[in-house]
């Protein structure tokens, strides 16, 4: 995939596996440990959210490559982060599943993918002081409408999440030093501390809304050309389950 600097970003909603050739077709695409997560899950919408999620990857990859989707294998690498092994080299893929939402982004960079469901029962004030940065923070407090505040929040935390699983150190990453600020036209603007020089020529980080109720993220880490500055990649969305 080097060489093409399109990403691709399929999404569905988990709920198309209501439909019972839709689910087998989907659960006959899992790996074993993969098979094996989905049958341990006990409640069944999260069951069939992962069936959809690792059924997704593979689907995707074959719309993208023009591979079938029975030829990939996808594993686990040491901290959680689906690795594509092949057949097609230098593909990277990101996934994310959220009740209602599955999503999954395809890119020949490392990327990082979000999703939440926004949520008003969440007490996101208390998380927010934990992982937002100061700056963040103000900005979240400003907003005196409550709606709109838990919107912020969620935009946010998705934009973060993105970042760090694009970063590849989730768990680790120095998030309250590192300050978003979304710009109106689904960009996002990073402000990084010095010590926390990004592992990529750039971070191209957007924002987006794909449905009422969801917001989404992503995260490419790309190289810049010569000293010309970077155009954006281009984000090709797909939504639906590909055939
Ligand atoms: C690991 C983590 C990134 C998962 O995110 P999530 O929102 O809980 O769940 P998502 O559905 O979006 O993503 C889950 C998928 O991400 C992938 N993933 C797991 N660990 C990952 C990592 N370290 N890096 C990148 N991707 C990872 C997996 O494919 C996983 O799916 P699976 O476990 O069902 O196979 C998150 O739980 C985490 O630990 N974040 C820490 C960073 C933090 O503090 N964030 C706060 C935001 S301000």
């Amino acid at each position: 995939m080097r060489g093409d600097t399109v990403a691709h970003l399929f999404r569905i909603d988990p709920r198309v596996l209501g439909d019972a050739a839709a689910y087998e077709r989907c659960l006959s695409l899992l790996s074993p440990p993969e098979r094996h997560r989905h049958d341990r899950m006990v409640i069944e919408e999260r069951r069939r959210e992962l069936a959809a999620t690792y059924a997704l990857v593979r689907l995707a990859l074959a719309e993208v490559t023009r591979t079938p989707a029975e030829a990939w294998t996808v594993r686990r690498d040491n901290l959680g982060r689906p690795l594509v092994e092949g057949p097609v080299a230098d593909v990277h893929v990101s996934v994310t599943h959220t009740p209602g939402l599955v999503a999954c982004l395809v890119a020949p960079c490392a990327v990082g993918l979000d999703a939440e469901q926004v949520s008003p029962r969440v007490p996101y004030m208390r998380i927010a002081e934990q992982v937002f940065s100061p700056v963040e923070l103000a900005s979240l407090r400003a907003l005196e409408d409550e709606p709109q505040r838990t919107d912020r929040f969620f935009l946010l935390w998705s934009v973060k999440e993105a970042l760090a699983k694009a970063r590849g150190d989730a768990l680790s990453a120095p998030l309250q030093r590192i300050t978003v600020t979304l710009d109106d036209d689904g960009r996002v603007s990073l402000a990084l501390p010095e010590d926390c020089a990004p592992a990529c020529a750039r971070w191209e980080l957007r924002w987006h809304r794909p449905t009422p109720e969801h917001v989404l993220a992503t995260c490419l880490c790309t190289a810049a050309d010569a000293e010309d500055a970077p155009r954006d990649t281009a984000i090709v969305e797909h939504v639906g389950l590909p055939a």
